[in-house]
C-alpha cells in the first residue's frame, strides 16, 4: 500500500500564511484563531465562590480520589497528607467522600479554618467539619510529621509554587511510609499556553514569550477590577518555579519516587514565533496527573537524563505484569521487602 500523500494545497502566500497565523500583521486569521487554552482543571482565582467550591468540593477532590481507584487504591481507613492544602477544599471533599482516617492538610500559609467551615455550610450544607480533618502550617522546605507518618501524599496545583520541589518531594519521601504512594497534579506547567497563571488579562496565552516581565505587570496592574486579586496573581507569577515535566521527573527521581502511572494534558494551542524555539514537551504539554511510588533511595545528586535503558539485574520479562501489591498503582514493581504494614484492604480494579 502506498503511502497517502499529503495536499499542500493551492499554492499560496506562505509569508502572509505565515503572519495570519501568527496573529501578526493586523489581517484577518487564516485559520480559525484556537480558542484559548483552558484546561478542565483550571479553576480561575476571578471564579465566584460558589464556581470555586465546586471546582475543588466535586471535581478536584473526585479527580483525586478517582486516579487513586483507576489502580484499585482505596483511602479509606488510610493517613493522608495534602501539601500545598491552601484554602483546604479539596480536602474537606476528600476527607468526607474517600474517608481516610486522618487528613492533613499542609501548607506554608496559616490554614483558615473559620472560613472553609462558613463556606461548607453555605455551599454543601455541611454544619461541622468532619473530624479527620486536620491542617498544619509547614515550612517552605519542612514538613512537621513523622517520618513514615502517612500511607498516601497529593498535592493539587501547588507543585508549580513551591519553591524549592526537590527539598518539598524529600520531605514526602521522608513522611511517607516505604512503598506508600504520592498523587501530583501540576496545572499549568510554566511554558505552556497559561503558565504564567494570568488568563484572565491574557486570554490568548504565551504571554510569558510575548511581552516583558514589566509590560505584564503594567497590564495588570492597570486593568482595573480586583486590586487584591491582581496582586495575588502577580506575586504569583513572580514566584512560580518554572518546572517542566521532565524536572519533575528528576526531582522525584531525586527523592526516591519512581513514577508508575501520568497523565499528561494538552490542547491546541498556536504557538506564538517568540515561543517557537521551545520544545513541544514544554509548550504543548499544559498539565500532569501521576502516582509515584516511594521505593527509591533519595540521593542529593540530579539523576541522569537521556541514559540508555539497562536491564534491572535477575528481571524476569513477561507480558503480563500480573497483579501489583494491594495499595499500589498497576506496573508497580513487585517488592521483595516485607511489608509491616497490615493488608490493604480494595483490590485492583
Ligand atoms: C495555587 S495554591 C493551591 C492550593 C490548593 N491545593 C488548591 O488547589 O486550591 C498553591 C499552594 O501551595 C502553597 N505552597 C507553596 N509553597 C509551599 C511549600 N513549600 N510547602 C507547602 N505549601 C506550599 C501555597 O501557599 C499555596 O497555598
Amino acid at each position: 500500500m502506498s503511502e497517502p500523500s499529503i495536499s499542500t494545497g493551492p499554492a499560496s502566500d506562505t509569508s502572509s500564511d505565515a503572519a495570519a497565523l501568527d496573529g501578526a500583521g493586523g489581517a484577518e486569521p487564516a485559520v480559525e484563531a484556537a480558542p484559548p487554552a483552558v484546561a478542565t482543571d483550571h479553576y480561575s482565582k476571578s471564579a465566584n465562590a460558589e464556581v470555586w467550591w465546586q471546582a475543588h468540593f466535586e471535581q478536584a477532590a473526585g479527580q483525586v480520589i478517582d486516579f487513586f481507584a483507576g489502580d484499585g487504591i482505596s483511602l479509606e481507613g488510610k493517613t493522608v497528607a495534602d501539601i500545598g492544602c491552601g484554602d483546604g477544599i479539596i480536602d474537606l471533599g476528600v476527607a468526607l467522600q474517600a474517608k481516610p482516617d486522618r487528613l492533613v492538610g499542609f501548607d506554608i500559609l496559616v490554614h483558615d479554618i473559620e472560613e472553609l467551615a462558613e463556606r461548607a455550610a453555605t455551599f454543601a450544607g455541611i454544619e461541622k467539619l468532619p473530624d479527620n480533618l486536620y491542617f498544619c502550617t509547614s515550612e517552605p522546605t519542612r514538613l512537621p510529621a513523622e517520618d513514615d507518618e502517612f500511607d498516601y501524599v497529593i498535592s493539587w496545583s501547588a507543585f508549580e509554587h513551591i519553591a524549592d520541589p526537590v527539598a518539598i518531594l524529600h520531605e514526602i519521601r521522608r513522611v511517607l511510609r516505604p512503598h506508600g504512594v504520592l498523587f501530583i497534579q501540576l496545572w499549568p506547567f510554566y511554558h505552556s499556553a497559561h503558565g504564567t497563571h494570568l488568563v484572565d488579562w491574557f486570554p490568548d496565552g504565551f504571554a510569558q514569550f510575548r511581552h516583558s516581565q514589566d509590560a505584564i505587570l503594567r497590564r495588570i496592574r492597570s486593568s482595573g477590577g480586583d486590586q487584591a486579586l491582581a496582586s495575588d496573581m502577580i506575586e504569583a507569577f513572580l514566584t512560580l518555579n518554572q518546572i517542566t515535566a521532565d524536572g519533575l521527573q528528576d526531582a522525584m527521581r531525586q527523592a526516591g519516587f519512581r513514577i508508575v502511572k501520568v497523565a499528561l494534558s494538552s490542547e491546541a494551542v498556536h504557538i506564538p514565533p517568540e515561543a517557537a524555539h521551545l520544545p513541544l514537551s514544554q509548550v504543548a504539554i499544559s498539565g500532569i496527573k501521576l502516582l509515584a511510588i516511594a521505593d527509591g533511595q533519595p540521593t542529593s545528586e540530579p539523576s541522569p537524563r537521556h541514559q540508555p535503558e539497562t536491564e534491572q539485574p535477575g528481571a524476569e520479562p513477561s507480558d503480563d505484569p500480573g497483579e501489583p501489591p494491594a495499595g499500589q498503582p498497576r506496573h508497580a514493581a513487585p517488592t521483595a521487602e516485607p511489608d509491616d504494614d497490615e493488608p490493604e484492604a480494595g483490590s485492583p480494579s
